[in-house]
């Protein structure tokens, strides 16, 4: 799987983006390390705390199937431009992927990529509850 397929995959994702309060779209594709690919939209509520971000969504899709192993997760936004994981989707991939690849993409500017560990420097991790 290539970065830039796991970008297209995140950007057919995005289509099913339900944000019609934020009217902003998001898709992510998240690459298992068992070559499965999960792919997620952000899902939002009228009572805007309710909402879920696209990353969260493929998230909790591929461990709701038995999968908890990731590689990579690619982000796109009906923005165009670069969008960053939240800070509540940072907790969650370094949970389930701590040495994984975050891909995001731009119209204009191609795609950058970080490590999860780069975006989320000294986590707070199972390992720490004693
Ligand atoms: N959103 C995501 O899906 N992922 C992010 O990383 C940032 C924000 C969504 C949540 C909400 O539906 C909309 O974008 C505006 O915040």
């Amino acid at each position: 799987m290539t970065d830039e397929k796991l970008v297209a995959l995140a950007k057919e994702a995005m289509k099913n983006a339900y944000s019609p309060y934020s009217n902003f779209k998001v898709g992510a594709a998240l690459l298992a390390k068992d070559g499965r690919v999960f792919t997620g939209c952000n899902v939002e509520n009228a009572s805007y705390g309710a909402t879920n971000c696209a990353e969260r969504t493929a998230i909790f899709k591929a461990v709701s199937e038995g999968c908890r192993e990731f590689d990579a997760i690619a982000i796109v936004a009906s923005s165009g431009d670069f969008i960053s994981p939240c800070g509540i989707c940072r907790q969650v991939l370094a949970e389930f992927m701590p040495d994984g690849k975050v891909i995001l993409d731009s119209d204009e500017k191609g795609m950058v990529t970080y490590l999860v560990r780069e975006l989320l420097p000294c986590s707070f991790t199972g390992k720490d509850i004693r």
